[in-house]
Parts: C-alpha cells; sequence; structure tokens
C-alpha cells in the first residue's frame, strides 16, 4: 500500500481542513504532527527510503528513530487536503537528533513547520507522562486569542472561566489550562516553554497568537481545542451581551461534575473540599 492513500494521510488531510474551515487557520497559520509507530510505517511499501535529509535547529535526541506526519511551514491549512503529498511530510528523526530523514512527502522541497520545536519538544515532555502521546496541533483559534487581550493572563483564572462557561469543560480539561508570556513564535525558547507547561497541561495558551495542544489521537485534540475555544467564544458573546452575569456554574456545581464524570480538577484552580462545609 502507498502512503498516500494511509489512513494517517487523510486523517491529517481532514483535519486541517476542518481547522481551516472553522477559521482558526488563516494563510499558513497553524501546524500539526502525528507520530507513527514502527510497525504502522513498517506496512507501506514506499517508505524504504531517505529522499533528504533535513537539519533542524535543536536538539531532538530522546525522540531518535520516532516517525511523525507533519505540516510544512508556508503551507496554507486549505490547500492541504488538496496536495498532501507537497504540504505535508514523512520524516524520522535520526540518531544524531539535530536533523530528520525525509520519507515521503514535501515533494517541492518543503521543510517542516517553523514551529517543529515545539512539537517535538511538547512530544519528549508527553511521552514521560504518557506513552500513547502521539499528536501536537497548534491553531490561532479567534475567541482564545481575544480573550488574551481583555483578561488577565493567569492560568487558575482563565481556567476556572473556561470550566464555568459550560457544563463541557471541566470534564474535557480538568488540569486547566496552561499560559506562556507572550514570545516570539518559531523559537526554541517558545517551544521550551511550551513543552514546560505540557508537563503539567495539554493545553497552552501562547497570548495573542493562538493555541497548542497535545494527545493520543487527533480527533482527541481536534475535540480539545474546539471545546476550549467554543468556552472562549460563549464568554465573547456574554461579554457582547452586556457582560453582566445573573447566574452561573457555581464551584459546587464543579465539584458535582468532577464527582459525576469522574474527573480530577486540578487542586490549584478547584479544591474539591467546600470552604463553607
Ligand atoms: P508554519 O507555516 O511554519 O507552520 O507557521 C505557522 C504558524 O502558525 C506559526 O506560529
Ligand atoms: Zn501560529
Amino acid at each position: 500500500m502507498k502512503f498516500k492513500d494511509s489512513k494517517y494521510v487523510e486523517k491529517m488531510s481532514e483535519i486541517t481542513n476542518e481547522l481551516y474551515k472553522h477559521g482558526w487557520d488563516e494563510r499558513n497559520g497553524g501546524n500539526v504532527s502525528l507520530r507513527l509507530t514502527q510497525d504502522e510505517v513498517d506496512q507501506f511499501d514506499d517508505l524504504d527510503k531517505t529522499l533528504r535529509n533535513i537539519p533542524i535547529k535543536f536538539d531532538a535526541t530522546p525522540l531518535a528513530g520516532q516517525y511523525f506526519l507533519v505540516t510544512g511551514t508556508g503551507r496554507y491549512f486549505k490547500n492541504v487536503h488538496n496536495y498532501p503529498e507537497r504540504d505535508t511530510g514523512l520524516v524520522r528523526i535520526t540518531d544524531e537528533g539535530n536533523s530528520v530523514d525525509l520519507l515521503w512527502g514535501f515533494n517541492d522541497g518543503g521543510e517542516p513547520t517553523s514551529e517543529f520545536p515545539s512539537h517535538l519538544m511538547t512530544h519528549i515532555n508527553r511521552q514521560k507522562v504518557d506513552s500513547n502521546q502521539r499528536v501536537v496541533m497548534h491553531c490561532h483559534p479567534t475567541n482564545l486569542v481575544a480573550l488574551s487581550f481583555t483578561h488577565e493572563l493567569d492560568e487558575g483564572s482563565v481556567s476556572r472561566l473556561l470550566w464555568k462557561m459550560q457544563a463541557e469543560s471541566l470534564v474535557v480539561f480538568p488540569e486547566g489550562i496552561g499560559i506562556i508570556p507572550y514570545m516570539t513564535p518559531g523559537t526554541n525558547e517558545i517551544g521550551q516553554a511550551t513543552a514546560d507547561k505540557m508537563n503539567e497541561f495539554r493545553v497552552v495558551m501562547w497570548p495573542h497568537h493562538g493555541i497548542f495542544a497535545c494527545g493520543d489521537s487527533m480527533d482527541e485534540v481536534y475535540g480539545l481545542i474546539e471545546t476550549v475555544e467554543k468556552a472562549c467564544m460563549i464568554y465573547t458573546a456574554i461579554k457582547s451581551q452586556g457582560g453582566d452575569i445573573l447566574q452561573s456554574i457555581t464551584d459546587d456545581d464543579l465539584r458535582d461534575l468532577a464527582k459525576s464524570f469522574n474527573v480530577t480538577p486540578n487542586p490549584n484552580f478547584l479544591s474539591m473540599q467546600p470552604i463553607n462545609n
């Protein structure tokens, strides 16, 4: 079977198209990486030779030998589903960790996303807490970016706000969301800051820019971003309706949700012991 016809390329095409249609990836905004296992790669008969070697500017040795299907730098998400072999590539991290071998894709000379440092550093850290870690996704959700201008950039305060915007939030991201300061995109520094947050969170806000999220499958990570952005969209709608909140989900309601859905809220943001009883 040819890799081009695989479910991995199909899923990457579908998700990048969904991200584009949501308006979260204008122009070349956003990037996605998906880890494949050796067994998965071995199923294909057109992945046995290195097409090119591409240097990377940080040490990815902990991922040596791992395979990633990744979107290319400068590629427009509105196009990926029509040109997956041009706009995405399958790479293997070399043993030295300072370059990748291209096995498929980027057939016009392209290279992995400029946010590869944040992706790979996140994969490194998340694999330590979750052996099923597979996906890192970055996009520019409108309402989350807007909120980063109008709300204080405090992880507890933003997490509690988003938990209270809809019953779904606490269940989907009980650990809350991490926030880094505004930093220059595409650098090793933003990669390290993002990956550090990923020790505790699966979602990290990049103020005035977008979101980074990770997890075990494309659908799970996409769903995580959808849920966070929906909560931010409700916040936008509340503000545009005048902003006066007459009733809301309470801390007790959050505790009941946590018990009902068997999730553990981040104890720094919500105590499971009510203060008054
Ligand atoms: P790339 O085109 O290099 O993936 O960059 C897009 C982006 O969103 C940068 O933060
Ligand atoms: Zn971006």
